[in-house]
């Protein structure tokens, strides 16, 4: 029986996942490196540096922690430049209808993300009073693929770690969830989101009736 849905945050209520990879893109060129989507693929839910870790890896490069240190806040300053204007109208199609279904039939929601700019994004969506919880990159200890997130969502909303369904575009967040145990929902493609448990083409075909109807098959 499912009890909660806990979303990511970058690219599943909002297209952010588009401007850290636009500031990554400019910081990995100033380093001399370049990355196309494609490698982007490998960032999609890893930690601010991590991400620097595996770009510099990537391109075979060697950084001081001090120069790690100065990439890593110029990429996050050229980061919340970019969501500057975001708002309401910036939401994922789909996602405040889904949110107000799950609110609807009374089932806890929860948000798990692996970046420390999450509150201000939910602040300037202003979706801030659908979420029963939320916790951010700054909670935790490990980032994802580590089931932590997830798994501090879960307690935080007080429901077994089995009763929720965990929603992510990147494959680290899929894997996370999986990991923590839960029903993994991946948006994007069916190749790089293997691990889900089901994967959907976009945020608008999120329907709160058909996903538990596939839960509760699977493990009913
Ligand atoms: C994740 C994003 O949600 O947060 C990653 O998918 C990002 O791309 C990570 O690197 C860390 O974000 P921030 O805002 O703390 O640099
Ligand atoms: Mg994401």
């Amino acid at each position: 029986i499912v009890k909660a849905v806990i979303f990511d945050l970058d690219g599943i209520i909002t297209d952010t996942a588009e401007y850290h990879y636009l500031a990554w893109r400019e910081i990995a060129e100033e380093l001399g490196i370049k990355i196309d989507r494609t490698f982007n693929e490998q960032l999609k839910g890893v930690g601010r540096m991590d991400s620097l870790n595996r770009i510099l890896t990537f391109g075979n490069k060697n950084l001081s922690v001090k120069e790690k240190d100065y990439y890593a806040a110029k990429k996050n300053e050229r980061y919340k430049e970019l969501i500057k204007g975001i708002g309401p109208t910036d939401l994922l199609p789909g996602i405040e209808g889904f949110l107000q279904e799950i609110r609807d039939v009374g089932l806890k929601i929860g948000l798990a993300s692996a970046s420390k700019n999450a509150f201000t994004v939910i602040e300037s969506l202003k979706i801030g009073s659908y979420f029963d919880t939320i916790v951010d990159a700054a909670l935790v200890e490990k980032s994802k693929p580590d089931p932590e997130v997830f798994l501090r969502a879960a307690e935080q909303l007080q429901v077994p770690y089995s009763t929720c369904i965990g929603i992510e575009d990147a494959e680290a967040g899929v894997i996370a969830i999986k990991e923590a145990g839960m029903f993994a929902v991946g948006i994007g493609l069916e190749s790089d989101l293997a691990l889900a448990d089901i994967v959907l083409p976009s945020t608008e075909l999120l329907h709160l009736k058909q996903i538990i109807e596939i839960v509760e098959g699977s493990f009913g």
